[in-house]
């Protein structure tokens, strides 16, 4: 068995993981509520609400010690004061118990999400929609080769979320609260522009929308709704018409949505259209796995494991990575 940590963000989370796969424990303590009034996370107070919620959790995987053959925990990307909290717990875990380390990219983490209590496919296409990165990804022979396609040049699409949601003064985090407001409202009642509609690059932008929203929330003449629903419509077109872009040349037989984003039905249905259209496997986590949890981290920290692929006690943590 494997326990593993994440705390890159405001979940601190752990799980225990057999190496056929199978999760035997999981528990997760979010922070939304404490960080919704700043419209957003507050990274010292998500460190210290960690230093409480991570002991909490690790008592209750007590019973596990004994089984265990090695730590994983989330050592990068992520908020450094954050990350801090889980991999100074899993380093003192791998000297008390005498365990090997395995230190966990969360990104990759979030495409295992796909393959928690399954087997994992090799060769697969992957759209990342998180808080921090809106990537396409690319996984061909196992998590060792992963190539980034296209990703954001300024705010992710999970973040363009939460700053609309922040704007209308709706709380954190904005993607559920966002879509909920939209069902109730017009998407073609605001032509919002579709960021980079022109360029050839296959690459994401969001900030122009996030401005395009706020002049028409300053303008007083729409209702939230209304601005939910047309904000949203153009978010998702401007995923799916890159993404029509790329599979003009690069059509996947596997493809994969990922992230706290991947858990929006409208953006689904979209890409259920496409899966039709291009003919690919369209995949995603299960609901209770789209948003930062350590039974991914387990999942990848399996075929980690089976590679022997261990930190050493040195395992730095980075606020930043690139495939
Ligand atoms: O993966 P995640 O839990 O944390 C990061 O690694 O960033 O993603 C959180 C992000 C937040 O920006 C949140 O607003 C967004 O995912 N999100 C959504 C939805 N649910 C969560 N965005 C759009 N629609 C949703 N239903
Ligand atoms: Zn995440």
């Amino acid at each position: 068995m494997i326990l593993s940590i994440e705390s890159s963000c405001d979940d601190s989370s752990i799980a225990v993981t057999d190496l056929n796969n199978k999760l035997l424990f999981h528990k997760k303590i979010s922070q939304e509520l404490d960080h919704s009034k700043y419209g957003g996370v507050v990274p010292e107070l998500a460190s210290r609400l960690h230093l409480e919620a991570l002991p909490k959790i690790l008592e209750e995987a007590k019973p596990f010690f004994k089984d265990l053959k090695a730590i994983s925990v989330t050592n990068a990307p992520g908020l450094s004061v954050t990350l801090n909290e889980g991999v100074m717990m899993a380093k003192a875990l791998s000297v008390s118990l005498e365990l090997p380390l395995i230190g966990v990219n969360h990104l990759i983490g979030h495409i295992y999400s796909v393959f928690i209590q399954k087997d994992a496919i090799d060769d697969i296409m992957i759209l990342l929609v998180s808080g921090g990165h809106t990537k396409i990804l690319e996984m061909k022979g196992g998590y060792k080769n992963i190539k980034e396609l296209a990703t954001t040049i300024d705010d992710s699409f999970g973040e363009s979320f939460d700053k609309v949601a922040k704007m209308l003064n709706l709380g954190y985090p904005g993607g559920p609260i966002i879509e909920k407001l939209a069902l109730n409202g017009d998407e073609n009642k605001i032509n919002f522009p579709i960021p980079l509609r022109q360029s050839p690059e296959i690459k994401f932008s969001y900030s122009g929308l996030k401005n395009a929203v706020r002049l028409a929330i300053e303008s007083g003449e729409y209702s939230k709704e209304d601005i939910a629903a047309s904000f949203q419509k153009a978010a998702i077109t401007h995923l799916t018409m890159k993404l029509k872009k790329l599979f003009k040349t690069n059509t996947p037989k596997n493809f994969a949505i990922v992230g706290g984003a991947s858990a929006n039905i409208a953006l689904r249905n979209e890409l259920e259209k496409m899966a039709k259209k291009y003919g690919f496997n369209l995949i995603y986590p299960e609901l209770k796995y789209c948003s930062d949890n350590a039974a991914m981290i387990g999942r990848i920290a399996v075929e980690m494991y089976k590679n022997k692929d261990f930190s050493d006690l040195n395992l730095a943590i980075k606020a930043r990575i690139e495939f």
